[in-house]
């Protein structure tokens, strides 16, 4: 296997930032990356696709470019089936092959970049659907001892853009499988936003699960930027959830609040609406800014360092909590 040195990844970040890897390996089987610990001393980073990072400097140690292929019906029941992925799969490619052969449970999450493998990481979401609504499991290499290991879903401790992996066992293991319990039957989910109204500009009365995937694709495309021409990482900071107590305060003083009460009793409120009240919203700073059709995703008009974004989102920072008492945390993972 080629160890590269020196490689800029700035093709392989969707914020097209211009940092290097000290050293670089593409991994397409398991054997690879068992192989490759085995003979490495150097820490190991595991990229994707690269769409939710911001790269601040350039990354010491090995990258390790995860591109294990192959998409697989394991087990074929008569209302579910369970299909597997290799981590290197691409997301979208993914979602539209389960389509084709009429499995739904992910058409919501159509379009949403990055690869298989990082799909539990953040446990994706998207128009009122998780990754963990069909998780069945996945297959890791831990990096310290090249052992493979099966996480089922209670191992993964799920939340809103949330897992172990980006807690506990943060940069430990390598997802290099993952397996999903699909649906024959599919309950198609249309709650969210504007899927019912884009299916119903469209004439169309009784939705298959490709049609909720062309709606939520037109939509998404109507918002955000594709990175494929204006630099992002996606939503840059979570939305935040707040106490019923700190929500009727800020209710009084800005009653056109967006918000949505949260089973927990807590208050989601959209960081995209905060940040445009701080007058962010399609604000540039040099060579990065706050998008002008969705504030909470900030972008590289070009030559935009990491540490220029990171410089943008601490002063986002301040002005939201200045103005609303909220600290925005970050989405993104800042290398
Ligand atoms: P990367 O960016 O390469 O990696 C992300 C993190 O996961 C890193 O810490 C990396 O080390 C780790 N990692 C990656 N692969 C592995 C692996 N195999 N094993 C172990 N660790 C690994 N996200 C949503 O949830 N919902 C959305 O609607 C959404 N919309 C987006 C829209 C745009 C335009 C963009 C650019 C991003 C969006 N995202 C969204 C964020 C992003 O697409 C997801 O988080 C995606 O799952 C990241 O996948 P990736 O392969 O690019 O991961
Ligand atoms: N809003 C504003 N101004 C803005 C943007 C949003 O006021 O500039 C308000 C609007 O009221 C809008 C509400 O915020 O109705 C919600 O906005 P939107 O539907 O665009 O969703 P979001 O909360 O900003 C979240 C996810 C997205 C996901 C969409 C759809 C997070 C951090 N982001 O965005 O995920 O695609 O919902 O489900 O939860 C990502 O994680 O990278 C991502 C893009």
């Amino acid at each position: 296997m080629q160890i590269e040195e020196n490689k800029s990844l700035k093709t392989l970040n969707t914020f097209g930032i211009d940092a290097k890897a000290e050293y670089f390996a593409t991994i397409r089987s398991v054997q690879d990356l068992q192989n490759i610990i085995s003979q490495n001393q150097k820490p190991i980073f595991i990229l994707g696709g690269g769409s939710n990072l911001l790269l601040t400097q350039n990354v010491k140690g090995l990258v390790i470019h995860n591109s294990i292929l192959g998409k697989k019906i394991e087990r074929d029941f008569q209302h579910c089936v369970y299909v597997s992925a290799g981590a290197g799969e691409n997301w979208h490619e993914f979602v539209l092959w389960s389509i084709k052969k009429k499995l739904g449970g992910i058409e919501n999450l159509s379009l949403i970049p990055g690869r298989v493998g990082a799909s539990p990481i953040q446990n994706i979401g998207a128009y009122g659907v998780e990754l963990k609504d069909v998780f069945h499991q996945l297959e890791a290499v831990e990096l310290a001892t090249g052992k493979v290991h099966v996480f089922r879903k209670k191992d993964c401790d799920f939340g809103y853009r949330e897992s172990v992996f980006k807690q506990k066992l943060k940069g430990k293991f390598c997802i290099t499988k993952v397996y999903f319990k699909l649906s024959k039957r599919p309950r198609l989910n249309l709650k969210y936003g504007t899927i019912q109204q884009t299916l119903e500009d469209q004439k169309i009365k009784k939705p298959t699960i490709k049609d909720v995937s062309n709606a939520v694709i037109k939509i998404r495309s109507s918002k955000l930027p594709d990175p494929a021409k204006l630099g992002n990482s996606g939503s840059f900071f979570k939305n935040p959830e707040i106490s019923k107590t700190h929500f009727n305060k800020l209710k009084k003083a800005f009653p056109n609040i967006v918000f949505y009460p949260l089973e927990n009793g807590k208050i989601k409120v959209p960081a995209g609406w905060l940040i445009e009240q701080c007058g962010w919203k399609g604000k540039r700073v040099g060579n990065t800014g706050s998008h002008a059709k969705q504030a909470l995703v900030l972008v590289n008009y070009g030559n935009a360092t990491g540490k220029e974004v990171k410089k943008l989102a601490g002063k986002i920072i301040k002005s939201v909590e200045k103005k609303f008492g909220i600290k925005l945390k970050a989405e993104v993972n800042v290398i």
